[in-house]
């Protein structure tokens, strides 16, 4: 019963956060019209926001690679190919990938080899690949269905910024 409490008042916590950014994006973004100012603050704000992510940022579509875009966190690969690793699955498949563990995903790019979880979403724009966000963590099985609703409501504020 203990476990399950302390449980619950981590998902509450973490869905506070989320309202919270939701309400205050929309502030950051207005009065910006560079696209790269608007990801960059983007990453920023959801990165200081979680401590337990270790990595958040945007790979972009360019022809059939993803290049890697604004981000926040240790260095990174600069591309992967459409198809390719967590990112580029996602980007093909235009799924939301979840992976709790990344040594038990086939193909998964390790930029950091400290990082055990991550989190996938792509982005679409009228219909066209965008890119991903991305976001790592080295805390294994960090992420679940509640960062996914969450972070793909502060995607569908960005989009409108792009
Ligand atoms: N792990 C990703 C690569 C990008 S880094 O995590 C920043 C992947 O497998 O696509």
């Amino acid at each position: 019963m203990k476990e399950k409490g302390y449980l619950e008042l981590i998902i509450q916590l973490k869905e506070k956060r989320y309202l919270e950014l939701i309400k205050q994006l929309p502030f950051l973004l207005e009065d910006c019209e560079s696209l790269i100012s608007n990801l960059s603050n983007f990453t920023a704000l959801i990165k200081q926001v979680f401590p337990s992510f270790s990595w958040v940022g945007f790979y972009l579509k360019e022809k059939d690679e993803l290049l890697l875009g604004p981000f926040q966190g240790n260095v990174a690969c600069t591309k992967i190919p459409l198809g390719s690793g967590v990112c580029g699955t996602s980007a093909s498949n235009r799924q939301i990938i979840i992976v709790p563990n990344v040594h038990d995903f086939p193909g998964h790019i390790a930029c950091d080899e400290k990082s055990k979880s991550e989190i996938v979403l792509p982005i679409v724009v009228k219909d066209k690949l965008f890119g991903v966000l991305d976001i790592d963590s080295y805390e294994e099985n960090n992420f679940d269905s509640i960062d996914a609703k969450y972070l793909n409501q502060l995607l569908d504020i960005l989009i409108k910024h792009i």
